[in-house]
């Protein structure tokens, strides 16, 4: 199924489960890189969680503070996962969750980015890891689309009807869960995604076996941040920013200020490309996922030695404006002002899912040997793309 096909045909509509082949996701999270997470980052509390049977387990049993030591002195607090802990809590059924494990595994990192470049949403990703039968979490709905990622072993879910379709989070919607009968159970294995629309119920359970998988979480705009948005923007209209009349006015003057106040909003909601501007802002605002290379950084031109390298876009969010002076480049907090002649490699390299070679960037690019590397060095050293090198 394309993405174009799984956006239209499921995405908030209908659950889904793609299935595919045994292994297809072991590179994501190997064991050595789960070691590695919880043995050299100390991360802050609450992002490696312990849950067993719908509670969570207490964070000082598993996770507890301990002392930093600089020279001879103590100096402060950190906390750190301490192993024999962890074993006795996950040998007791409990589930581990890492979350928004996208930001400390590359090739998670890289899902996630692809994911964000099709979806044109924002996404962050946890693993949950368990081994026994018990239920980690208990019965629950989420506030972002589920897309999971059954890395390895199996694990079975329970899944129901929303209660309340389309919740999100603040919504006072019902948190009663439907009758057990109303449960659809699905056994999901190494190698399938299980896409799961927000608001949808769900119970998951290990099967006695070692069971990985990787949770994405896809946030999707809705009225109500296009509302927000437009409330932001109605500061610019005097109504709006007038007092209002009180229940004790006049009825009709109360009717005349409402029926202005409609007006306006209306009038802002029947503006041409409305959308097209909210999600302008709502991307130019996102910003771009970090990439570091420091020997390359801090070289003359930013850029390796030799033309045997790569480079990849990115933020697929950042907006791009053209201008007579020059190319407008927004990505999060960050505004950068390029040459107007940049536009072809900037369009080249932000349509392109992968990484793209010096060689056919400079194909395209219509710049000379020297300016195209003047061009490539201005991206990176502004955060814009990455070197990928080749091996
Ligand atoms: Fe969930």
């Amino acid at each position: 199924m394309s993405t174009a096909d799984f956006l239209r045909s499921k995405v908030g509509k209908e659950p889904h489960v793609f299935s595919g082949n045994p292994g297809r996701f072991h590179h994501l999270l190997p064991w050595s890189t789960v070691d590695d997470i919880l043995k050299h980052h100390w991360l802050e509390p609450g992002r490696v969680t312990l849950s067993k049977d719908g509670h969570d387990v207490p964070i000082d049993e598993y996770n507890p503070q301990v002392m930093t030591f600089s020279g001879a002195s103590a100096t402060a607090k950190h906390r750190r996962v301490e192993a024999s802990a962890l074993y006795r809590h996950l040998r007791d059924g409990a589930t581990l969750q890492i979350k928004v494990i996208d930001e400390l595994v590359e090739p998670i990192s890289r899902l996630a980015a692809s994911l964000e470049a099709a979806l044109k949403e924002r996404v962050t990703i946890d693993a949950f890891i368990s081994f026994g039968t018990v239920q980690g979490f208990k019965t629950h709905f989420d506030y972002s689309e589920v897309i999971a990622l059954q890395v390895f072993g199996r694990k079975h879910w329970a899944i129901s009807e929303p209660t309340r379709r389309w919740p999100r989070v603040g919504d006072p919607g019902s948190k009663t869960a439907p009758e057990p009968s109303k449960f659809t159970d699905l056994l999901i294995s190494d190698g399938d995604v299980l896409y799961l629309p927000r608001g949808w119920w769900h119970r998951v359970q290990p099967v006695n076996e070692i069971t990985v998988h990787l949770g994405v979480a896809v946030f999707r705009r809705t009225g109500i941040d296009l509302m927000r948005w437009l409330v932001h923007r109605l500061n610019e209209e005097d109504i709006c920013r007038q007092d209002l009349p009180r229940p004790s006015d006049p009825k009709d003057r109360q009717l005349e200020h409402l029926n202005a106040l409609q007006e306006a909003m209306v009038t802002r909601l029947r503006e041409d490309g409305l959308l097209s501007s909210f999600f302008d802002a709502f991307y130019a605002a996102q910003p771009s996922r970090q990439a570091f290379d420091l020997a390359s950084a801090m070289s003359c031109d930013a850029l390796p030695d030799e033309d045997d390298f790569a480079v990849r876009w990115l933020n697929p969010f950042a907006v791009v404006t053209e201008s007579k002076e020059g190319l407008i480049v927004k990505s999060g907090t960050d505004c950068v002002e390029l040459p107007k002649n940049y536009s072809p490699l900037v369009s080249h390299l932000r349509s392109s899912n992968k990484p793209v070679t010096v060689q056919s960037a400079k194909s395209i690019s219509n710049l000379t040997e020297e300016s195209h590397r003047s061009a490539l060095s201005a991206l990176a050293l502004a955060g814009l793309i990455e070197i990928a090198h080749c091996a």
